[in-house]
């Protein structure tokens, strides 16, 4: 019945097809987006909130946390924001069992939160190699290692981590950066692996230079200088929060059920992954 050019094989697949479930965020599921107070992760927040999933604001900047989750709030939905510092495992595991005190459930973790302090590899102390290892890689982990048990019993999740192109060419002055931005796609890919047949999809984004405090703060550039930058790229621009923002929901959709373990990058063409 599935011989080779025969309308029954035709058939048989596209029975098939109509048969797979894709699964993906659906209105009144709970997103958390770490880091969301500002720049990339107030992006996603609202664009998720707009999506009609339940956020969970995380954030160490508590003022504009706040300001971010009653923006989600807006839109018509419910959302929280919760302090939490990603380089401290008690805050963490506080958070996580304040957001399921909340919302009793979670489908999606965004690790967003992320920091780029600057010095040359010979002289990084030991104390800024250690902070942003925490921040940026320690906390991402945790975070997901805090709801997965949550995910297990449902079934189904989504994790997505920021990682940077820093990650794929280096970072002059800033090796500690670089290497916890190269962690985070060997953790998707590992978390990928284990957690599949739980039903739990895991992906990085690998985001180029975009308009957000981070690089314009800590790099010490201005934004007419950033876009600049931007003509230089093959796309004519740098990146936008909501560019990354319009990727991960994408990524925690149901068009990308058959997407896992992969590292996406968005930067214009800077960047060509293989
Ligand atoms: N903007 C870029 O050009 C770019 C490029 C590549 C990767 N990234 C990555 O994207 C992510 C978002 O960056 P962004 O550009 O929006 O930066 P941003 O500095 O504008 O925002 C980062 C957010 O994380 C929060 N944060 C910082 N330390 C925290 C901590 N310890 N605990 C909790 N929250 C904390 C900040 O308060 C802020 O709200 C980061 O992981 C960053 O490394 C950014």
């Amino acid at each position: 019945m599935t011989g080779i050019n025969s309308s029954e094989l035709d058939d048989a697949i596209e029975q098939g097809g109509s048969e797979i479930i894709r699964d993906g965020l659906k209105q009144g599921d709970v997103a958390v987006v770490t880091g969301a107070a500002r720049g990339f992760g107030r992006a996603i927040a609202l664009r998720l909130a707009r999506e009609g999933a339940k956020l969970a604001v995380w954030d160490v900047v508590d003022d504009e946390g706040e300001e971010t989750a009653a923006a989600c709030r807006a839109i018509g939905i419910e959302a929280e924001f919760f302090h939490c510092d990603m380089g401290d495992a008690d805050n963490i595991s506080s958070a996580a069992a304040a957001v399921l005190d909340k919302f009793r459930t979670v489908y999606a973790v965004i690790n967003n939160a992320g920091i780029h302090p600057r010095s040359p590899a010979a002289e990084v102390p030991l104390e800024m190699w250690n902070r942003t290892l925490a921040v940026n890689l320690t906390g991402s982990f945790l975070t997901a290692q805090a709801f997965a048990p949550t995910m297990f019993k449902n079934g189904r999740g989504n994790i997505i981590s920021l990682s940077s192109g820093r990650a794929i060419e280096g970072a002059k002055n800033g090796i500690h950066y670089a290497c916890s931005k190269a962690g985070i796609i060997a953790m998707t890919k590992t978390l990928a692996q284990e957690w599949a047949s739980n039903g739990i999809r895991v992906n990085a984004i690998i985001p180029g230079v975009s308009e957000t405090r981070q690089p314009l703060e800590a790099g010490g550039v201005t934004l007419e200088n950033l876009r600049e930058r931007g003509k230089g790229v093959p796309l004519g621009r740098v990146g936008h929060p909501d560019d990354l923002a319009g990727m991960v929901a994408v990524l925690l959709g149901p068009d990308t059920a058959f997407v896992t373990g992969q590292a996406v990058a968005i930067n214009g063409g800077v960047i060509m992954l293989p």
